[in-house]
C-alpha cells in the first residue's frame, strides 16, 4: 500500500480525500512538479522547487514551499524507495476547494498539496540505442507554458496523436517552430552544434535540459539556445529529447523520415553520457552525505 502527503499528513492513498470544490479537479487551477531520485538521492530537487515557487508566485497561490524538501525525502523512504535505482516524487498544489466562480475567491482557501512517490524504469540499454520515433503535432498550449500548471489537455491530446501515429512521442510546432515535446524538451544537432529552444513563455525551462547545458559548456560540446525550424528539421543529423524519467532520449525519425542516417548519433551519446555522469555524482555525494 503506498503512502502519500496531503495537506500536511503522510497516509494511505487510500484514505486521501480531496474535495470535489477544489479548483484543480474543477479548473486545473494548480501547478506541479515531478523530481527525480536516484538511489533514494534527489537529482535537481533545489531546482524543482524553485520552479515551483516562481510559479505559485505567478498564480498567486500563497504558499511556502520550503517544508517540501524534507517531504520529498520522507516520501520516498516511506515508500520503500531508498535503494530504488529510479524513483520519483510527483507534487501538485492547487489553489485549493471553493464554491465554482472563475475568478479567485474571496476569503481565505487553504492551498491542496498532494504528493506522492513511486519508482520509474529506465528504457534498457539496447532499447535506447535503437532511438525513439516522433510525430509533428501542432502547438495548441495557451501563451505561459514556461509555469508548469496542470492544465495539461494540449499535452495529453498531442501525445495521444503522436501514439495514435504509431509514434514514440510528439514534437509540438508552432508558427514552424519545433518548440518541445509533450512532456521533454527538445534539441536538434545541425552541423555538430546542439540546439535547443531558448528559455521564453513558449517551452516549459527543463531542469534537464538546464543540466545538460551546464555540462556541455563545461565540456567543450557546442550549443545553441533558438528555436528550431521545422523545415530545418531535415538537415538536421540528430535529435533528443531531455526530461525528468526521459533523460536524454534519442529521437531518430520524424513522421517515418529518418533524422540524419537514422541512428542514435555522437553528440546525443555524449550529452547523455555527461548527463548520467552528473547524475552519479550527485548521487555519490548525497549518499556519503547520508553516511
Ligand atoms: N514533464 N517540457 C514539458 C512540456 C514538460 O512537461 C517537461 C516535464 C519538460 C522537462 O522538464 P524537466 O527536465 O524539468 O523534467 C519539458 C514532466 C516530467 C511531466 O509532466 O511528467
Amino acid at each position: 500500500m503506498s503512502t502519500v502527503f496531503l495537506n500536511g499528513e503522510f497516509l494511505p492513498k487510500e484514505e486521501a480525500k480531496i474535495s470535489p470544490d477544489d479548483r484543480g479537479f474543477l479548473l486545473a487551477d494548480g501547478v506541479y512538479e515531478v523530481t527525480p531520485f536516484y538511489q533514494g538521492v534527489p537529482f535537481g530537487l533545489d531546482r524543482h522547487l524553485a520552479r515551483l515557487r516562481k510559479g505559485l508566485e505567478w498564480m498567486r497561490i500563497d504558499y511556502d514551499v520550503d517544508s517540501l524538501d524534507a517531504m520529498h525525502r520522507h516520501l520516498i523512504s516511506e515508500n520503500g524507495l531508498g535503494d530504488a535505482e529510479t524513483s520519483l516524487v510527483y507534487l501538485q498544489i492547487t489553489r485549493g476547494a471553493a464554491p465554482r466562480t472563475h475568478y479567485f475567491p474571496t476569503g481565505d482557501v487553504t492551498p491542496t498539496v498532494y504528493a506522492y512517490a513511486k519508482a520509474w524504469q529506465r528504457p534498457t540499454e539496447e532499447r535506447w540505442n535503437q532511438g525513439f520515433t516522433a510525430a509533428l503535432v501542432p502547438d495548441r498550449r495557451w501563451g505561459r507554458v514556461d509555469i508548469k500548471t496542470i492544465c495539461l489537455l494540449p499535452n495529453a491530446m498531442a501525445f495521444q496523436q503522436a501514439i495514435d501515429c504509431g509514434m514514440d512521442d510528439a514534437i509540438l510546432v508552432k508558427d514552424g517552430v519545433a518548440i518541445e515535446g509533450a512532456h521533454m524538451n527538445l534539441w536538434a544537432v545541425i552541423d555538430g552544434v546542439a540546439i535547443t529552444h531558448p528559455r521564453t513563455q513558449h517551452i516549459l525551462p527543463g531542469i534537464t535540459r538546464g543540466v545538460v547545458l551546464e555540462e556541455a559548456a563545461a565540456h567543450g560540446v557546442a550549443v545553441e539556445e533558438r528555436p528550431i525550424m521545422v523545415e530545418e528539421l531535415g538537415n538536421a543529423q540528430e535529435m533528443f529529447y531531455t526530461g525528468t524519467t526521459g533523460e536524454v532520449r534519442p529521437c531518430v525519425s520524424i513522421d517515418g523520415a529518418p533524422v540524419g542516417d537514422g541512428q542514435v548519433g555522437p553528440v546525443t551519446r555524449r550529452l547523455s553520457e555527461l548527463f548520467r555522469g552528473r547524475v552519479d555524482a550527485v548521487t555519490e555525494a548525497g549518499k556519503a552525505a547520508a553516511g
